[in-house]
């Protein structure tokens, strides 16, 4: 399969959502990483996303939609998530309710669960393809499961060029990390990600700790991973490794010399990807464990994970 590289402008749009529509798989950007998209309601294109990734298949998958009114047509909002919705939405935000009755969905999505992560995305292309599409797209993270998430075009073609249809060109993303997933009840944080925790206690209030009964890749041990090792809070490069800075200091990249959060978060996949290419064991430096900093040492510490 040769894989086309579309421009995000109507024709783009339009031949992507048509590619949706036949069942194909389009990696399209949204603010937070690439996803890999297809019809949710297509057990065979689904399917073909798992496939692509090298996926286990009890994993489910996000279900991006327009806005709340079409999230409502595949999940049950309480005041709770409702509330969430309204605060966070579009946005970096994947919230986890049960499924509404003639959900319509491909149980491939939901790995069989009677619930259903939701997500409006804010990206402008995502927006526009979902406004063509007009139909809930699946999508995964657009890389080879467990390898490092894409932030850029050429991230998706670097990991699934060959395997999926088309790659809608949107830019580099802008958040850099997944979105935060929150579900369950009582509500608890399922993953760490572009909504700092600290932001949705603030509607929720305490939440409670996550049941170890969700499966989740963004939960396994080992994941976004370097084929590298990582040592994390180095306080400088040993003999023969590369360094990862977040700071002022010496460093081979950095994610913010500033040590600005927000900054750390959007560079943090595109320098993975790039110290990953060198192929030397990687030292990283300390990064606060506040606001999105949590939710960067989350994928730092499966990066580094035994495998
Ligand atoms: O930012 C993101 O969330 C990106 C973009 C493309 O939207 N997507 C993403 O998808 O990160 P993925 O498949 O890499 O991670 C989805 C996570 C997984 O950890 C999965 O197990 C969890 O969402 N998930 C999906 N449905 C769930 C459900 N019903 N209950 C609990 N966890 C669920
Ligand atoms: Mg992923």
């Amino acid at each position: 399969m040769e894989t086309q590289r579309l421009a995000s402008d109507p024709p783009g749009i339009a031949r992507a959502a048509e590619i949706l529509s036949a069942g194909g798989l389009v990696a399209f950007a949204t603010e937070t990483v690439y996803g890999l998209g297809a019809d949710a309601r297509d057990g065979g294109a689904v399917a073909r996303v798992y496939a692509a990734k090298g996926r286990p298949s009890f994993n489910p998958l996000i279900v991006h939609v327009a806005d709340l009114e079409m999230a409502q047509r595949y999940g049950v909002f309480n005041q709770q998530s409702l509330a969430l919705a309204r605060q966070f939405w579009p946005g970096p935000l994947s919230i986890v309710v049960p499924l509404a009755p003639h959900h319509g969905l491909s149980s491939l999505v939901t790995a069989g669960l009677d619930t259903v992560a939701l997500r409006v995305p804010a990206h402008s292309g995502a927006r526009a393809l979902l406004a063509q599409f007009d139909g809930p797209i699946a999508a995964p993270s657009a890389n080879p499961s467990g390898r490092i998430s894409p932030t850029t075009p050429e991230h998706v073609m670097a990991g699934l060029q060959g395997k999926i249809d088309a790659v809608l060109d949107g830019g580099t993303c802008t958040v850099g990390l997944e979105s935060t997933i929150i579900g369950g009840a009582p509500l608890a944080l399922l993953r760490q990600g572009g909504v700092p925790e600290e932001e949705i206690v603030e509607i929720t209030g305490p939440l409670a700790q996550a049941g170890t009964d969700i499966t989740a890749p963004g939960q396994l041990a080992s994941h976004y991973a370097p084929r590298a090792t990582l040592r994390l809070n180095a306080k400088g490069a040993q003999k023969g490794e590369i360094m990862l800075g977040f700071g002022p200091g010496p460093c081979d990249l950095n994610l913010s010399p500033a040590g600005d959060l927000t900054q750390a978060a959007a560079n943090l996949f595109a320098h993975l990807h790039a110290l990953d290419a060198i192929n030397k064991p990687i030292a990283v430096a300390p990064i606060p464990d506040t606001g999105l900093g949590a939710a960067i040492n989350d994928r730092l510490e499966r990066a580094a994970a035994p495998r």
